[in-house]
């Protein structure tokens, strides 16, 4: 699918991003074995949401939707109540299902399969295959462990203390879930901070889980299911931020954002460029802090993201570097390798859209470097199969001059369903 976009004379609207992610994933997978049940209200949207529960059903979790739109009720199986998939699991575009579900699945009392699409059957997988098996489980992986489809052999997990290589949420995450089935402590040193919000619903689950630090430490323990508001997404909020900012002509409100501080890195840069956000009505939701945030026409310079802030900013480096082009001066992204392995290799999806849409922006290794000339041109554009690309480049459709067209832009779903529906509603309030 294509569409076209070109910039409107005005940017103005409400946003109400979908529920979050990772928290969404969260709250199906925790929930699914813990015990008693709970109402989750405003649940993710997309693709990967039904990777998720498709998985956990296979796996005997009861998960159905509710009486509203958003909501879903979850049936606790409680630790040890999943069965043995009669057909391999599939994560799809989702390599947080894949790597959450791994943990689990590594911890079962039975075989199973789980693989993904053309994308995430060539992400990583060594990351969590090495860990599993050192605390006792079965795990293996094609290409000499590496890569998915992955196959878990029953056996008895003991807690170890394990060094984290790179600072992934999700590779953290799956250890937590499989040490909630493992014998003795688990010990997680992270090099840097990333997303919290597995420690966060373990905690609230009644877990054995304490972080001092950079260290993570947890034993197992029965889990009670919990009701969970889940905040709008962050990440996709990001989107109608950087619209608002580097348009001459804009006021945003987007309600309701998650504002955990493992994730508002976005926040403090645009900040850190001279972004005009407000942030009003903040509060707390389901254990996470959230606030509606006002965005609007802004003077951004460009400055060096680099350093502890990556983690914390990962996913919003695509629409970031967007932001770049119409700041003052010279942006220059950096660490963040980790964009290599994302649903696309985004360094190179990055900077092949913005410099078709005549952006001066170079690759580096490690990230990127932008000299913001305040315009672009409109061209044709693909998405690379890859939702944060198909989206960023429709929001530089919005800023270009002309007319761009973001080929494959269906991508979008995976995460935002109503993506390209509120992008033409904001150019129209
Ligand atoms: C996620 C963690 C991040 C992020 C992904 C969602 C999560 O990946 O890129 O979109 O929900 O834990 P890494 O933790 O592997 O960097």
């Amino acid at each position: 699918m294509n569409q076209t976009v070109s910039s409107p004379q005005k940017i103005t609207g409400e946003i109400s991003p979908p529920g979050d992610k990772s928290i969404s994933h969260r709250a199906a997978l925790l929930n699914s074995i813990g015990n008693g049940s709970a109402k989750i209200s405003n649940f993710c949207e997309g693709d990967d949401r039904t990777s998720m529960i498709n998985c956990l059903n296979s796996l005997g979790a009861q998960i159905d939707e509710g009486a509203s739109d958003g909501e879903f009720i979850i049936r606790g199986n409680g630790l040890n109540g999943l069965i043995e998939p009669t057909d391999v699991l599939n994560a799809g575009n989702s390599g947080t299902t894949m790597r959450l579900v791994s943990g689990l699945l590594s911890a079962q009392k039975f075989y199973s399969v789980i693989t993904g699409d053309d994308s995430l059957r060539f992400r990583p997988m060594k990351r969590i295959i090495e860990p599993l098996n050192l605390m006792g489980a079965k795990v293996s992986g094609r290409d000499n462990n590496s890569y998915a489809p992955l196959t878990f052999h029953p056996n008895n997990l003991s807690g170890i203390e394990y060094s984290m290589p790179v600072s992934s949420a999700q590779l953290k995450s799956c250890l937590l879930i499989a040490s909630l089935y493992a014998q003795g402590e688990m010990i997680i040193n992270q090099p840097s901070n990333s997303r919290d919000h597995t420690e966060r619903m373990l905690q609230s689950m009644g877990s054995n889980i304490r972080t001092e630090g950079l260290q993570i430490t947890m034993s197992s323990t029965e889990l009670n299911c919990i009701d969970v508001q889940i905040p709008c997404d962050t990440s996709g909020s990001a989107f109608w931020l950087v619209a608002a900012c580097c348009h001459p002509n804009a006021k945003i409100k987007i309600n309701n954002v998650g504002m955990n501080p493992t994730r508002t890195g976005v926040i403090e840069v645009l900040k850190m460029m001279g972004a005009n956000l407000h942030l009003t009505n903040e509060s707390f939701q389901g254990g996470e802090p959230v606030a509606d945030i006002i965005a609007s026409s802004s003077k951004l310079k460009g400055i060096e993201i680099s350093g502890e802030i990556i983690p914390r900013v990962v996913d919003e480096l695509p629409i970031l570097a967007l932001a770049s082009c119409f700041a003052d001066g010279k942006t220059i992204i950096k660490n963040a390798e980790e964009l290599r392995v994302k649903e696309s290799d985004r360094i190179a999806a990055t900077v092949d859209s913005l410099k078709k849409l005549s952006a001066s922006i170079e690759e580096l290794p490690d990230g990127m470097e932008i000299n913001g000339t305040g315009a672009l041109t409109g061209s044709k554009v693909d998405s690379h199969g890859d939702h944060r690309i198909a989206m960023t480049n429709g929001i530089a459709g919005l800023l270009a001059d002309g007319v761009t067209t973001v080929e494959n832009s269906e991508a979008a779903s995976v995460s935002y369903p109503n993506f390209w529906k509120e992008l033409t509603l904001i150019q129209k309030a």
